[in-house]
């Protein structure tokens, strides 16, 4: 497969190539990919050195699959030339992502919607994946009825202006700025530009998002989304309220044995799942499992995992990954 990375110099970008490289995807050619100013930088991909060029060159060259990490509008400009040379486009920006002709993919949830067809896919927020990962199981036996959701996002979940900043602030150095306040030693209420509703869009991709994977607008979903001086992934505090009853023991059980899941749920022990833990790991990891004691069928949960991986280079590429074990791209729909 001739792989194209677009973003590749990018914190996502950086981690797709590490998530190629150590899952083995079969790529023939790597074409990194950067903005003007960083071509003919070099990167190193299994080994060996490749030299970082232009989208038009890239383009030229036809990749087979083009992972995309460099932004909304690079995605909404670039993608569709990308597509129209035959390449299949895995988008981690949210510039696709409810289009209703774009199809918005989890593996672990919804793989089977995706078609030879499909020429530019949509990764979800990085927040919505690892939910919708652990609701799907539960969702599937117990009939989700509405979600509560908070979330103490990382930084690097903004990107290396944000880590930079994060860092920066701790040596006492003034540098660029990735959020309108500080944010070492400090908690901001606020991720993505806010809406007329008052919520932010990171809160809104977060209910959209999950009724469009979960291909299910009957599931309540409401989000608040923070963001916390943090490495190392995302976690979320999950209230689900369910139409049918549960039992604490199976439903963990449930959890446990479901694609991309480690339950981390051992209180006695303090074993719970932490951003610290998650860090440079493919899975969502949940903890905190107990019921709601203020109303009838509803759980409380705590949800944990790696931004960059899962939450977006992980998934991208197991999309890719899916294509490529059905025939969906490359050679074998040539063929
Ligand atoms: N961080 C996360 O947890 C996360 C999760 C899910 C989705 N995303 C999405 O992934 C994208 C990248 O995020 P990031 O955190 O990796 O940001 P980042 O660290 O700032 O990297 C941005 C990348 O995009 C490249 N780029 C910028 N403009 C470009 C252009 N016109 N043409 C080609 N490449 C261009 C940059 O190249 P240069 O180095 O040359 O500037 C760099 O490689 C964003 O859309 C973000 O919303 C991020």
């Amino acid at each position: 497969m001739k792989v194209a990375v677009v973003g590749a110099t990018g914190l996502v970008g950086t981690k797709m190539l590490q998530v190629l490289e150590e899952r083995n995807f079969p790529v023939t050619e790597l074409i990194p990919v950067a903005s003007e100013k960083s071509v003919g930088k070099e990167i190193t991909f299994k080994g060996k050195q490749y030299k970082v060029v232009s989208v038009e060159d890239a383009i030229k060259q036809k990749p087979d699959v083009a992972l995309f990490s460099a932004g909304g509008s690079t995605s909404l400009s670039q993608a569709p030339l990308f597509a129209a040379a035959g390449t299949t486009v895995i988008d981690n920006s949210s510039a696709w992502r409810m289009d209703p002709t774009k199809k918005l993919v989890v593996p672990e949830v919804n793989a089977n919607v995706l078609t030879a067809e499909d020429k530019i896919i949509a990764n979800p927020n990085c927040s919505t994946i690892q939910m919708v990962v652990a609701l799907k199981p539960l969702h599937d036996k117990y009939k989700i009825k509405r979600v509560v959701v908070s979330t103490y996002q990382s930084v690097t979940g903004t990107g290396v202006k944000a880590v930079d900043q994060l860092f920066n602030e701790r040596k006492g150095i003034d540098g660029p700025k990735a959020y309108p306040y500080q944010i070492d030693l400090n908690v901001l209420p606020h991720i993505d530009v806010f809406t007329e509703n008052g919520y932010t869009k990171e809160e809104m991709k977060m209910v959209n998002e999950t009724n469009k994977i979960m291909g299910d607008d009957s599931i309540k979903i409401t989000a608040t989304t923070v963001r916390i001086p943090v490495m190392g992934g995302h976690s979320e505090s999950v209230n689900i309220e369910f139409l049918n009853d549960f039992d604490v023991a199976e439903l963990r059980e449930l959890l446990a044995k479901s694609p991309g899941i480690i339950v981390v749920d051992d209180p006695a022990n303090l074993k719970y799942p932490m951003p610290l833990d998650a860090h440079d790991k493919d899975e969502v990891f949940v903890g905190r499992i107990r019921r709601d004691e203020s109303q009838p069928n509803t759980l409380n949960c705590w949800i944990v995992s790696d931004n960059l991986r899962k939450g977006a280079a992980t998934n991208a590429v197991q999309i890719a990954e899916y294509l490529y074990a059905n025939h969906l791209i490359g050679q074998a729909v040539e063929a």
